[in-house]
């Protein structure tokens, strides 16, 4: 395959990371700092309730790694951070959002804030960088030019809706039903005005409901994974028959890697997991991972405007040359696992502010919450 564009990766190579002091972003920053290929990275994080130095700190550990790090914590809203630190970048992965969709229906200012200002600023610094480029004035400090900037933006299946039947593809159009998904959508729409507009170099990538460690513990499966240990009640919203395809957290940054590296400029490229589930089977799968009894689980009021199904067709990225690694059957248990391991990290994060969004959240709802009858074959495995 002939790459449309210089390598974004390797020596001497600088990528400026937005969010990567999150979930996906901090597994991508990790893994793109473990190839040890001399690629530099820097990580611009306003380190939310949702952002964590801690998932950083394996490669800050590493001398070698730690040499080519850098973390700002700042915003992407923020246009003179910004315009700073995307002069020295070869590329911008911008991972910064809020990202939980109870968060946005309990508040939805800050997603339009980040989803929708900070996403712009970040388009506005990679217009100007491309306009220096292109006039010769970028260079690095040496005088050397330097190209133009790759943005990539990291979206959602979320932006195309509820999908009954099928799956998306990636001109579908889009129809985001909570506030999360709209202001993901409004990046993506912006993120494509830029490169139809101004001829920038924007990828998307828009990735299925994702899994692993170092997950916010708001999230279904770290949710379930650490009430389970503590012995708390399961919240399974509505008849926990609600569709998702889930996507290991390495393969998801792997892909976001590839899109980057080989993806066309104004290129949309759909990660699907392949892993269908309904909810109340991952919740099964994860008590049984960890020996907990199903009667944790309480059947609580669904989450307004509940979409019932996710599922996109990934050719397109399959075509680019991309296959996931992680099979399901590995991935969960493991991931239980490594939350049963790793409570240290996660009781920090449910100690703060949690109990605050907790009872918001939950308290009203387990209240009303009800037993699940047990699932046929439950225990027989
Ligand atoms: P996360 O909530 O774990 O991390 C988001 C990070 O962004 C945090 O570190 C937070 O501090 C930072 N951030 C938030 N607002 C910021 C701002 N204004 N400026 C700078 N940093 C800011 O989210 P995640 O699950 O890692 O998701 C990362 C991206 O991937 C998001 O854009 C999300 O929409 C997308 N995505 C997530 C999933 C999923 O299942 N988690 C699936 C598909 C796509
Ligand atoms: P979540 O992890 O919030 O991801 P998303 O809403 O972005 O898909 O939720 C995954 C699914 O699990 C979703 O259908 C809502 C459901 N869910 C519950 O049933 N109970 C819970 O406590 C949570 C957090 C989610």
């Amino acid at each position: 395959m002939t790459a449309a564009h210089p390598s974004r990766l390797g020596p001497g190579r600088h990528l400026l990371v937005c969010g990567g002091a999150g979930f996906i972003g901090s597994c991508f920053v990790r893994d793109v700092l473990g190839r040890r290929d001399g690629t530099r990275v820097t990580v611009l994080d306003l380190l939310t309730y949702a952002g964590n130095r801690a998932n950083l700190a394996p490669a800050e550990a590493d001398p070698e790694q730690a040499a080519r790090f850098a973390f700002v914590e700042g915003d992407i809203a923020d246009p003179d951070v910004v315009e700073r630190l995307a002069a020295g970048a070869d590329s911008i992965v911008n991972f910064a959002a809020e990202s939980h969709v109870d968060r946005s229906i309990l508040g939805p200012e800050a997603f339009l804030r980040t989803g929708v200002i900070g996403v712009h600023v970040l388009l506005e610094a990679v217009l100007r960088e491309t306009r220096r480029a292109e006039s010769g004035e970028r260079t690095d400090p040496t005088g050397r030019p330097l190209q133009a900037p790759r943005f990539l933006q990291v979206s959602t299946d979320e932006v195309y809706g509820s999908v009954e039947e099928g799956s998306s593809r990636e001109g579908d159009p889009l129809e985001p039903r909570s506030p999360y998904a709209a202001a993901k959508a409004a990046g993506d729409l912006l993120a494509g005005s830029y490169r139809t507009t101004y001829d920038l170099d924007v990828v998307l990538t828009r990735g299925a409901n994702t899994y692993g460690p170092y997950q916010h513990p708001e999230k279904l499966i770290p949710l379930v994974s650490t009430n389970a240990l503590l012995g708390l009640p399961i919240p399974l919203y509505g008849d926990g028959q609600q569709r998702r395809d889930w996507l290991h957290v390495s393969d998801h940054a792997a892909a976001i890697a590839h899109v980057l590296e080989h993806g066309e400029a104004g290129g949309v490229y759909n990660v699907p997991g392949n892993t269908e589930r309904e909810n109340r089977d991952i919740v099964a799968a994860l008590l049984a991972a960890l020996g907990r009894p199903w009667d944790l689980v309480r059947r609580v009021p669904d989450r307004p405007g509940h979409d019932r199904r996710y599922a996109m067709d990934g050719s397109r990225l399959a075509a680019l040359g991309w296959r996931a690694a992680v099979p399901f059957a590995e991935g969960l248990p493991a991931t239980a696992a490594w939350y049963r391991d790793n409570e240290s990290w996660w009781r920090a994060i449910r100690d703060g502010d949690w109990d605050t969004y907790y009872a918001r959240q939950y308290g009203a709802r387990l209240a009303a919450g009800e037993p699940v009858p047990t699932p046929p074959g439950w225990g027989s495995a």
